[in-house]
């Protein structure tokens, strides 16, 4: 399956070439493709901060990059650059708050800039760090696809049709997707009939991105507004939701695209299985539940407008972008380490001991 799921990969969201950082603009998809360069890390973090490139490890591969861009900056401006360095570590931890991929990429490119020796080219060995946490995620969608189709066959029944929030593909990770992985992966096995994509309000990364990444690898995509969930549960045959993560706390607590809690409670009312796929670098054990998980809230014109226009009424508007889905609604956690089923604090440590599996 291997071979055939990266025959698949079609679409790319991040390019890092002849040291320049492309990101394509998801801001404007599908209407438009059009990739954007940056120079810096203080472009890097806008383009984090304003949704250019967004999916909690497509931010974390960037931020990285948005390190080395740094890099080649304060050296060329010399003194002490590792000091300089400090404001853009800054400036990226600060683009977005929950998805915890992001300052796992700042911290391991901290760790490689501590171990610096005075023999090594800094650019060149922090080039290297940025590339390999890009290449490392893009092998952990292989696995953890893997291991979500394994365990979809485990449970199968007959025909799947499949719900998943969100976007959670090529565009939001390094390789073709987590969630979105999975489901490829099931499609190329003849395991899924039908994926329908919640539209995701407001910022419709399920309209925008998931459909467009589904159509255009003739996978079969029904849009459905997310409002329809339950409806779809009781109807439609759906025999799994399977959604990705921003961050999951030590209790196996998942943090995900606002939407993602209802359509766990309303999977457990309908006998659903809710299957979250995500690499270990979205598991973060020092939080212990996920009660401390800090929650994104975007402008209220997010909410209040379509396409620049106002069609709201003259009120606030309340817009978190992440909820938490608790670990009991939860049959399974996918990862590059394994699968863990009916989380809980055990079973996530002992999972976060194993090495990768690839
Ligand atoms: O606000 P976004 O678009 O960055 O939110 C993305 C999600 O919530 C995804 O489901 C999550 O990052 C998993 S992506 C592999």
């Amino acid at each position: 399956m291997r071979d055939r799921l990266l025959a698949a990969e079609k679409v790319k969201a991040i390019d890092w070439r002849d040291g320049a950082l492309y990101l394509l603009d998801q801001r404007i998809l599908p209407a438009e493709e059009v990739w954007l360069a940056y120079a810096d890390a203080r472009g890097v973090a806008e383009a984090i901060r304003s949704m250019v490139v967004r999916g909690a490890p497509a931010i974390g591969i960037s931020a990285a990059y948005g390190i080395v861009l740094a890099v080649r900056q304060r050296l060329a401006a010399g003194g002490d650059w590792k000091a300089a360095l400090e404001e853009d570590f800054t400036v990226l931890a600060e683009s977005r708050p929950t998805a915890v991929n992001l300052f796992w990429a700042l911290n391991r490119m901290r760790e490689r800039l501590e171990r610096l020796k005075s023999t090594d080219d800094p650019l060149a060995v922090m080039e290297a760090e940025a590339i390999s946490i890009h290449e490392s995620d893009r092998e952990a969608n292989l696995t953890m696809a893997q291991l979500g189709v394994e365990l979809i066959r485990k449970h199968q029944g007959s025909e799947q049709a499949v719900l998943t929030h969100c976007n959670t593909g090529a565009l939001a990770t390094g390789g073709f997707g987590t969630a979105l992985g999975v489901i490829r992966g099931a499609w190329l096995e003849g395991m899924i009939e039908r994926v329908y994509a919640d539209e995701t309000r407001p910022w419709l990364q399920g309209s925008r991105l998931t459909a467009w990444e589904l159509a255009n690898e003739g996978i079969p995509v029904t849009l459905n507004a997310d409002s329809a969930a339950a409806h779809l549960m009781k109807t439609k045959g759906i025999t799994w939701v399977i959604v990705g993560a921003d961050r999951i706390t030590a209790n196996g607590d998942v943090a995900n695209k606002i939407g993602t809690y209802q359509l766990a409670v309303n999977a457990m009312h309908h006998g659903v299985r809710f299957m979250v796929v995500a690499p270990s670098s979205t598991i973060d054990m020092s939080l212990a539940s996920g009660d401390d998980i800090p929650i994104e809230e975007r402008a209220g014109s997010e909410l209040l407008e379509v396409g620049g226009q106002r069609v709201g009424a003259d009120v606030d508007a309340f817009n978190p972008v992440f909820d938490v889905t608790p670990a009991d609604l939860i049959d399974a956690i996918v990862t590059e380490k394994g699968v863990v089923e009916r989380p809980d604090t055990a079973k996530m440590t002992q999972l976060m001991c194993r090495k990768r599996l690839h």
